[in-house]
């Protein structure tokens, strides 16, 4: 039975492809408030204002290329013998674009649209405005499908599941600020998993990992892809 990979991404992963991080200096939480533009509530006051943000990042995510980190993740899962399963917050498709098969997006994805009226998913288009009518039922209540503050993280039963059976558990670009992706070390460390972070700088649950790897994922996450990868 070979080791099980799972690896829980975050924006940090996509910093050097030009998406911008949340937290950082020049984080969208700097410049935006979260509180308008991801939660039920924010939409609910200003669905315009919010349809305009993810429109932004929808445009920001088209005109940026995968980076190293993802292509290295992509030839791990690829070349690895054993399951390696990709846990990403990001709502971008970086890794999918940077070769990447399996993929969770436990925060929804910038490419997708949902119907709050009736649930229908469907590919979103580049802009999408308040007014455009779901393509199932006609209603005019279509929004990103990506989960807001307060709202319920996507395939947690499946997360749970990865995590409960892997002996190796990294989590990359990621501050550790938000939960429940913030605790998954603690789940992994419990099933018996060696963890590993990799990251700029140290995250808020550092101290959780028994491995740290510190640098630009592009240039830390391919090291350790080869460091797994080499006999
Ligand atoms: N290489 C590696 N790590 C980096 C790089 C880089 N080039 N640049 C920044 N980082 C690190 C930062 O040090 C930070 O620890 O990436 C992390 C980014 O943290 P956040 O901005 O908080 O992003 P993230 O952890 O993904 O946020 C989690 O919060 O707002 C919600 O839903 C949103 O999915 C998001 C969640």
């Amino acid at each position: 039975m070979h080791d099980k990979i799972v690896i829980l991404t975050g924006a940090g992963i996509s910093a050097e492809s030009g998406l911008g991080t949340f937290r950082d200096v020049d984080g969208l939480w700097t410049k935006y408030d979260l509180e308008e533009v991801a939660t039920p509530e924010g939409f609910a006051r200003n669905p315009d204002f919010v349809h305009e943000f993810y429109n932004a990042r929808r445009a920001n995510c088209a005109g940026a290329a995968p980076n190293a980190a993802h292509a290295a993740l992509a030839r791990l899962e690829r070349d690895h013998p054993g399951e390696v399963v990709i846990v990403t917050q990001n709502v971008d498709n970086l890794h999918e674009r940077g070769g990447a098969a399996h993929v969770i997006h436990m925060h929804g994805q910038l490419d997708q649209a949902l119907c709050a009226a009736c649930g229908h998913r469907w590919p979103a288009p580049a802009v999408m405005n308040t007014a455009d009518p779901c393509p199932a039922c006609a209603a005019p209540a279509t929004r990103p499908d990506v989960v807001w503050f307060g709202e319920i993280p996507y395939h947690m039963d499946a997360i749970m599941a990865h995590l409960s059976g892997c002996a190796i558990f990294a989590a990359i670009g990621t501050s550790g600020e938000v939960y429940p992706a913030a605790g998954f070390v603690d789940l992994a460390t419990r099933a018996g998993a060696h963890t590993v972070e990799l990251n700029l700088e140290p995250s808020s649950v550092v101290s959780a990992f028994a491995e740290t790897r510190f640098g630009p994922a592009s240039q830390v996450v391919p090291a350790w892809v080869d460091s797994l990868l080499s006999p």
